[in-house]
């Protein structure tokens, strides 16, 4: 496509709200449905983003033979990769098994932290280019745990960007607020100051992902509210805006993460501007399935 006549329309359609959209598709039957989605999208707009699904297993499980279990028990779920991308991130000594019984399933196996050096006397670390020359796809940035726990800086995540996107990795970029930036109203300051010195050096806005993770909610069991998610993840979106453009805002895909689960995917994926999740506790379990399921529908 891309003639005049798409460009009119993507044009058109990018004055719609992603609610607006939903609610003129709601009554078509599936299959046409899934049709005007693919013509939107070939249009080079309106069409819905492609949700993200990330699970982050930080140090677990603790055997082979239980990556082994998780991963036989997601093979097995089929998906839509146009509607959903999935990616697990396994510690680093898992990632080689990992990748091997993932086969071809779809799913992506990515590094839940990569070095911000490259090769050389840096012991310990994983170099982008090394991650990438396994065949893995994705690299974790700025999780809430790197920065807390192990001093992972701003500029840090700034190099590591870097690094990743020479790579070829694919970037799930982490920020987001404790409670007491919370409760003190400094929630969309925080984020700012976490994405501002990254959002000028993206390459690829198809290969960066936004994963806004408040940080009480983080292994909490304490989920922000979808009214929460939607109204911080709108604000980011507008400071996307702001530094990058409109062009930019509608196409970066930004994800919630944060005690997410098959059993409250429905509230937060149904409102609008949040593409998909970055999971932790829930996908350790067989039942993650569900939410795969849940965002290729
Ligand atoms: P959680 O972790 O789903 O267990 O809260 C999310 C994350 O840390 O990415």
């Amino acid at each position: 496509m891309g003639t005049g006549a798409s460009a009119g329309v993507a044009s058109g359609l990018s004055a719609c709200s992603d609610a607006e959209l939903q609610a003129c598709l709601k009554d078509i039957p599936r299959e046409q449905r899934d049709k005007v989605v693919e013509a939107l999208k070939a249009a080079g707009g309106g069409g819905k983003r492609t949700a993200v699904l990330g699970a982050n297993w930080k140090s677990n499980p603790k055997t082979s033979a239980e990556v082994k279990d998780l991963a036989a028990a997601f093979v097995n779920q089929k998906f839509d990769r146009s509607k959903v991308e999935v990616v697990i991130f396994p510690t680093g000594v898992h990632l080689m098994a990992l990748k091997q019984q993932l086969g071809d399933s779809g799913i992506e196996v990515g590094v839940q932290n990569i070095s911000k050096t490259g090769m050389g006397a840096f012991t310990g670390e994983i170099p982008a280019a090394m991650a990438a020359d396994l065949g893995v796809t994705w690299a974790l940035i700025g999780h809430s745990e790197r920065r807390a726990l192990y001093g992972e800086t701003i500029d840090d995540t700034v190099a590591k960007l870097k690094n990743a996107q020479e790579a070829g990795l694919k970037v799930m970029f982490a920020c987001g607020e404790s409670l007491e930036e919370r409760e003190g109203g400094k929630t969309d300051e925080v984020n700012k100051a976490q994405l501002e010195p990254v959002l000028g050096l993206v390459s690829d806005w198809s290969k960066f992902v936004i994963a806004y993770e408040p940080v009480w909610a983080i292994g909490t069991g304490k989920v922000a509210t979808p009214e929460q998610a939607e109204e911080t993840i709108a604000n980011i979106r507008a400071f996307v805006k702001e530094k990058c453009g409109g062009d930019v805002a509608d196409k970066v895909r930004i994800q919630y993460g944060g005690s997410s689960s098959p059993d409250n995917i429905e509230g937060l994926a149904s409102r609008n501007g949040i593409d998909g999740f970055l999971v932790g506790g829930a996908s350790l379990k067989p039942t993650f399935t569900g939410m795969i399921e849940y965002l290729t529908r």
